[in-house]
């Protein structure tokens, strides 16, 4: 399962970027708030901290306005920037127009089934379907990546689905149970993955043994 980090902050990203197993970058305008620039200077810097897919959502309403700042921020860095579009009618005419220019597209706020059935049959390159705000109304988020899955599967879409709203480690290892293609999670429930308690007990009694074996040397 390929990991993205979902987050605008430079330094997170860097150092996420550092790990080796963090491929790519998802924002929205709640994450670009957070740094006190443009989004225009945050997507820039952020092409010049990791080499991968960096999602940058329009922040307008309507097709044409969609369009032109799609274009617009596909234009930072061809090689990185995916536009990321909301779910509406407009959203989704936009990605469908993005995709006939080769353009690629996130799109996000997904919460149900038939919302993930007409992104993908728009060919949207990324689809993000949203865990943790779905759990907080007490659905069962699990279960619409499964179905999402399923829907991909039995029509061969090329949408790649980017689990969304993650808000722990049990969430990232229930979807990619689940066959999903990516997790887009915040800097601290990645930097934790690593964490275990035996694993800190284990690596203490190594240190132990290993200044033993140390001070044997020494005599
Ligand atoms: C990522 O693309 C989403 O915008 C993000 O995961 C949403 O997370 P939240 O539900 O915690 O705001």
């Amino acid at each position: 399962m390929i990991l993205f980090v979902d987050t605008a902050n430079f330094d997170e990203i860097s150092e996420a970027a550092s790990w080796g197993f963090v491929k790519g970058v998802t924002t929205n305008p709640s994450l670009i708030a957070k740094e006190n620039l443009t989004q225009k200077e945050i997507i820039t810097k952020i092409t010049k901290l990791i080499d991968g897919p960096i999602s940058a959502e329009v922040t307008v309403n309507g097709y044409d306005n969609m369009l032109k700042q799609a274009k617009e921020l596909f234009s930072i860095d061809p090689k990185h920037i995916v536009i990321k579009l909301p779910m509406t009618i407009d959203g989704l005419r936009t990605c469908k127009k993005l995709h006939e220019l080769k353009i690629p597209t996130n799109v996000t706020l997904c919460f149900s089934e038939s919302q993930a059935l007409i992104a993908m049959e728009n060919n949207a390159t990324y689809l993000s379907p949203f865990l943790g705000r779905l759990d907080d109304i007490g659905q069962n988020s699990i279960e619409l990546i499964e179905k999402i899955m399923c829907i991909k599967k039995q029509y061969n879409y090329d949408t790649k689905i980017i689990c969304a709203s993650i808000r722990n480690a049990n969430h990232i290892v229930k979807c990619a149970l689940t066959g999903a293609d990516i997790a887009t999670v915040p800097f601290k429930v990645l930097k934790g993955m690593v964490n275990h308690s035996l694993t800190d007990i284990g690596l203490k009694q190594f240190d132990e043994a290993i200044e033993k074996t140390a001070k044997l040397a020494k005599k």
